[in-house]
C-alpha cells in the first residue's frame, strides 16, 4: 500500500526519481555532519527512498517474514541458565503447603525443598534462593535467630549443599523474616538502626557461609552493608562466597504475597520507606548501586523488576557487572491471576516477562515461575 493512498499525504511526499519535478539531493539535504560524527557512519540515519519508491524508507517486515528469518535476526534469548528459583522453607518434615495468593507456589519444609532443589538441578537451573518462614514464638525486636547457626535458613542450605551439591545456593541476611515487626532491621525507639542492624547481618552472612550458602544476597538496603559483609566473609575465610547486593530495592507494593508466605504481612508496623528506594528516584537508585559496586558486590540485583527495566539497563550501561532482576511475587501472582481467568496466556506472558528482562540488559532473573519455565524451555 502506498503510504500517499494511505494518509493522503501526497503533495507532502518528496519527489522521487521517475516523479516530475525531481531533484537529485543537495548537499544541505543530506544527514548533517554534526549527526555523522555522534552516531558514527552506519548509525540509523541511512536512507533507501530512492530505490523503495512506495515506503520512502527500509522495509522492517522482510526481517519478520518467517520463522526461519525470526529466529536468525533474534537479538535475545530466554535459557535455563537464565533462572534463579527462590522458595520458602517452613520449620516441621514432609510439608508442601500452598500460598493462596502465589497460586503453584508452596512453603516446603527442609526435606521437601531438598527434593525441589534435586528437581531444579534436573532441570539445569543453576541456583535457587531460600526465603525461612520462621516460628512466631523465635521472632524478636532484634531478629536474634537470624544469629543462630541452627536456625531454619541454615538448616536448609545444610541440606540441600549435601543432597545436591551442585546447585548454588542463595541467602539473604535481612532480618524480616526474624524481627516480630517485620522489618528488615533492628528497631530501636520506632527507628530502623543502621549501623547495629549492618553488624548483625555481617554476623549473620558468616553463619550463613558456614553453613554452605555459596552466594550471600542482603535484601535490607542499609547503608553500608555490602563492605561490612565482605570483610567479614573475608576475615572468617570466606573468600570464595559471592555477594550479589539487592543493590536497587525499592519500597514497592508488589511485595505483598510474598509477605503473606513468610508471614511478616500481619506483622509490619509502618512501612519500608525509610529504607528501600523511592520508586520516583532512577538517578539516585544508580547512585546507591555504585556504592554497592564500590563495596565489591560481585553481582547487582533490582527488585520488583517489570516496573524497573529502566533501572536494569542504566545498571548494566553504568557498571558492567552481572544483573539479575527478581520478578517479584506481586508479578508473579498478577500473571497467574488473569491466567486464571483466562484474560490472558499465562505461559505466553510468563516467557515475555523473562525475556523482557534478557532486553533490558538482564544476566538473568529470580522468578518464581523459574521451575515451569525450565520444563516449557526442555520441551521446546
Ligand atoms: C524483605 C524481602 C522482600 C522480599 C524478599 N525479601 C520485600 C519485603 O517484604 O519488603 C520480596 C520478595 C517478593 O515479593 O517476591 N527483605
Amino acid at each position: 500500500m502506498r503510504r500517499d493512498v494511505l494518509d493522503g499525504r501526497k503533495k507532502c511526499r518528496r519527489p522521487m526519481a521517475g516523479d516530475a519535478g525531481f531533484q537529485p539531493l543537495k548537499a544541505r539535504d543530506k544527514p548533517p555532519s554534526r549527526t555523522i560524527r555522534k552516531e558514527g557512519r552506519g548509525a540509523m540515519n541511512d536512507r533507501t527512498n530512492l530505490v523503495d519508491r512506495i515506503t520512502g524508507h527500509r522495509r522492517m517486515r522482510r526481517n519478520r517474514k518467517a520463522d526461519w528469518t525470526r529466529r536468525l535476526v533474534r537479538e535475545n534469548r530466554l535459557t535455563v541458565d537464565d533462572l534463579i528459583w527462590p522458595i520458602f522453607v517452613v520449620p516441621g518434615s514432609g510439608i508442601a503447603e500452598p500460598i493462596a495468593a502465589m497460586p503453584g507456589v508452596n512453603r516446603m519444609s527442609v526435606d521437601k525443598a531438598v527434593e525441589a532443589a534435586k528437581e531444579a538441578a534436573g532441570l539445569g537451573i543453576p541456583a535457587i534462593a531460600t526465603f525461612p518462614n520462621i516460628e512466631m514464638a523465635l521472632r524478636d525486636e532484634t531478629g536474634s535467630d537470624s544469629l543462630n547457626a541452627d536456625n531454619l535458613i541454615n538448616q536448609a542450605t545444610r541440606a540441600i549443599k549435601k543432597a545436591v551439591p551442585d546447585i548454588g545456593i542463595i541467602t539473604d541476611v535481612a532480618l524480616d523474616p526474624f524481627t516480630s515487626h517485620g522489618h528488615d532491621g533492628i528497631l530501636r525507639g520506632g527507628e530502623i538502626v543502621n549501623d547495629e542492624t549492618v553488624e548483625a547481618i555481617a554476623r549473620a552472612a558468616v553463619i550463613q557461609a558456614d553453613a554452605g550458602s555459596d552466594i550471600i544476597a542482603p535484601s535490607d538496603m542499609m547503608d553500608g552493608r555490602i563492605g561490612a559483609i565482605r570483610e567479614a566473609l573475608d576475615a572468617a575465610g570466606h573468600q570464595n562466597v559471592g555477594i550479589m547486593s539487592y543493590a536497587t530495592k525499592f519500597a514497592s507494593a508488589f511485595y505483598g504475597p510474598y509477605r503473606e508466605a513468610i508471614g511478616t504481612g500481619g506483622l509490619l508496623k509502618g512501612d519500608k520507606k525509610t529504607y528501600y528506594i523511592d520508586p520516583s528516584n532512577g538517578t539516585e537508585a544508580i547512585r546507591d548501586a555504585a556504592l554497592d559496586v564500590e563495596e565489591g558486590a560481585d553481582m547487582l540485583m533490582v527488585k520488583p523488576g517489570l516496573p524497573y527495566l529502566d533501572i536494569c539497563w542504566r545498571m548494566k550501561e553504568a557498571f558492567g557487572l552481572p544483573v539479575f532482576a527478581y520478578q517479584v511475587s506481586g508479578e508473579y501472582a498478577q500473571i497467574k491471576a488473569a491466567a486464571a481467568n483466562g484474560w490472558i496466556d499465562g505461559e505466553r506472558v510468563m516467557l515475555e516477562t523473562l525475556l523482557a528482562f534478557k532486553r533490558a540488559g538482564c544476566d538473568g532473573i529470580l522468578s518464581y515461575f523459574a521451575v515451569d519455565v525450565a520444563r516449557t524451555l526442555a520441551k521446546r
